[in-house]
């Protein structure tokens, strides 16, 4: 027997999730996006999943090129552009579409001789500072473009820093946006999942979901995505491999800190920070065991970790443990351990076996 842990992938979950956020931008089309080998769901088992979708969006030529090469006629968009004025040749031989945010690419595009024009997404930095040509460059640059031989259809692209604060984040980057775009006549895509949800403004001709696809919420908390139905698409799970009944009193895990105030029975787990689970998870973040919530007790070890069984008489070795998926979403340990469900959700290790289930 290998040990228990294991991630489970309900791809039925995944297809889910794109309808809602198709029905929530009717008019709009959806790049589903898969970057970080589809968010740490494993992009070769998880792309069929969004068949429905418009396009897919990455970083990777290897994780392009593994779409193309399993037969994706779709759009296939790299959010970062490419890296290399030699990529173009990939680029153009996989029909892929890029972005462009430096002026350097823009010069390898002037430089470059196309068979077949490149689509371009011409990238606007509008407050988030990390990728993008300031506004007021976009009207002349995308005049720039559009002389180019290289160049195929371009679609405007932006990104917003904090969507998911609220529409007074939206409101003021929105309208820059309109102040540097306004006069072109050029699709749209600014949206990610947040924008996606709850600033149906910013939708434009596509949008552009990453976390939600995977049933998770961009602001990492469960309840503001409850209304729309997202399904969970990873379980984590594990099992109780032991079981102490430790006197009360009594250090529990590394550097004991956790102290028993009574006598009590602690499951031990196997799923530690080796496998993915966040180390800097405190004592009392929540825990599924044999059906009933619990609560992680100590620091979490390489390969184990403890939960407390006081309100679980029935666990046992050998008893079903979820770290977070369907019962317990990973958006709750995210918050428990200070950080963001997209980052629990990508450092699952290799470790780990991931199933498929529909
Ligand atoms: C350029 C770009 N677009 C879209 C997304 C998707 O974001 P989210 O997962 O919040 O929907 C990301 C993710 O970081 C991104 O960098």
């Amino acid at each position: 027997m290998s040990r228990p842990i294991k991630a489970t992938v309900n791809t039925t979950a995944l297809s889910h999730n794109l309808g809602r956020v198709k029905a929530l931008a009717p008019a709009s089309k959806v790049w589903s996006v898969v970057k970080a080998n589809a968010y740490g769901h494993g992009l070769a088992r998880c792309y069929q999943a969004f068949a429905s979708t418009d396009g897919y969006a990455l970083l990777n030529y290897e994780e392009a090129i593994l779409l193309r090469e399993a037969g994706v006629t779709q759009p296939i968009l790299l959010l970062e552009g490419f890296f290399k004025p030699e990529d173009l040749a990939l680029i153009e031989a996989y029909q892929l579409t890029t972005a462009i945010h430096s002026d350097w690419q823009l010069q390898a595009l002037a430089d470059y001789a196309a068979k077949k024009p490149i689509a371009v997404y011409l990238k606007i930095n509008n407050g988030m500072n990390r990728l993008g040509f300031s506004p007021d460059r976009i009207s002349a640059l995308w005049q720039t473009l559009k002389t180019l031989p290289a160049v195929g259809e371009i679609t405007l692209m932006s990104h917003f820093a904090r969507a998911d604060e609220g529409p007074a984040f939206i409101r003021e980057p929105l309208q820059r946006l309109e102040q540097a775009t306004g006069m072109l006549q050029a699709p749209r895509c600014y949206a990610n999942s947040a924008a996606s949800l709850w600033h149906p403004e910013t939708h434009h001709q596509w949008i552009r979901p990453g976390v939600v696809l995977y049933g998770a919420s961009p602001t990492s908390c469960a309840e503001d995505i409850a209304p729309f139905d997202l399904r969970p698409a990873m379980t984590l799970s594990s099992e109780i491999i032991a079981v102490q009944q430790v006197a009360a009193g009594e250090g529990v895990g590394y550097g004991h800190r956790y102290m028993t105030t009574t006598s009590q029975r602690i499951g031990i787990v196997a799923c530690g920070y080796a496998d993915g689970y966040p180390r800097h998870a405190p004592s009392g973040t929540p825990v599924w065991v044999a059906g009933k919530l619990c609560k992680t007790v100590g620091t979490v070890s390489m390969d184990m970790l403890m939960v407390d069984l006081t309100d679980c008489p029935e666990a046992a070795i050998g008893s079903p443990v979820e770290l977070w998926g369907a019962q317990l979403p990973v958006d709750t340990i995210a918050q428990a351990a200070g950080t963001v469900g997209y980052e629990l959700l990508t450092a699952v290790t290799q470790r780990v076996p991931f199933t498929l289930i529909a």
